[in-house]
């Protein structure tokens, strides 16, 4: 029998630990490649949004409550690596909420979400082993909660959804990537700085996505997408976005120049 795609989401997003959510997230993409997993035409869209399952650490705080590390020692290169961990844990859960909340939508939006969570749980797979090659593991550092609050105040809205999640917080993920490299390479640290060109280079093609069902939103709705997207960033936003901008993989990722440039202007 064939199971429902929603399901499968639903079960990734309900998986709670370290090795449960990457795993079964490989295998439920796994398996919607084979065909094993049917989107349902009728099925009513979930009502309320509900908090993913989680490991009972690493402990979530108030991100001014995290202190702040440099590279220079194992310890702070450690912490550094745990939180892009964290952020690709949390991007394996906004990926499968985007599947399983967002309905009768084209096929190619489920796919293109189940192949972002896929490649999330490959990212947060690679981090976590570099981690354990500093004796530390997923959940020994704090961490804070920011990238689900923006899947929970998006939830009613697929369009702001696109907007904020991947075009916002993903593509921040564009902008401040190749500094890291270029300190972890300086470090001589490369094999983390591997798994970073890897993440860099898939991370063009979510916000990519992001850009597609973002102005897909707007088409349907008639709306123009930059001033639009402008209004997002106030109202749900405001001070996350920063320059200096990756230009080139922005423009890959589907912004244009002329939006950069305004986007630039509100950037602080
Ligand atoms: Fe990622
Ligand atoms: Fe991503």
């Amino acid at each position: 029998m064939t199971k429902s795609l929603f399901t499968a989401a639903r079960a990734c997003l309900d998986a709670s630990t370290a090795d449960a959510k990457p795993a079964l997230t490989l295998a439920m993409a796994a398996a919607f490649a084979r065909g094993e997993l049917a989107i349902p035409v009728d099925a009513p869209p979930p009502q309320s949004i509900r908090m993913p399952g989680r490991p009972e650490r690493p402990r979530l705080v108030h991100p001014r409550d995290l202190p702040r590390r440099g590279f220079g020692t194992d310890e702070g290169r450690a912490a550094f690596i745990h939180a892009v961990a964290h952020i690709e844990f949390n991007a394996m859960d906004l990926a499968w909420d985007a599947v399983y909340r967002f309905r009768g939508m084209p096929p190619e939006f489920h796919a293109d979400w189940v192949q972002v969570a896929h490649d999330e749980a490959r990212h947060f797979n690679l981090l976590r082993a570099r981690l354990r090659e500093f004796g530390r593991d997923y959940g020994d550092f704090d961490a804070h909660n920011g990238l689900w609050e923006m899947a929970e105040k998006t939830a009613h809205d697929g369009l702001a959804r696109m907007a904020l999640v991947p075009r916002v917080l993903e593509a921040r993920g564009l902008d401040v990537t190749p500094g890291m490299i270029v300190k972890l390479r300086a470090l001589g640290d490369h094999a983390t700085v591997e798994i970073l060109e890897t993440i860099l280079r898939e991370e063009v093609a979510h916000v990519a996505a992001g850009s597609r069902w973002y102005r897909w939103h707007c088409e349907r709705a008639g709306i123009e997408p930059h001033a639009r997207f402008r209004e997002l960033l106030r109202e749900y936003a405001s001070g996350v976005l920063h320059k200096p901008f990756n230009t080139e993989a922005r423009l890959q990722a589907g912004f244009d120049l002329e939006e950069l440039g305004s986007l630039l202007a509100e950037a602080g």
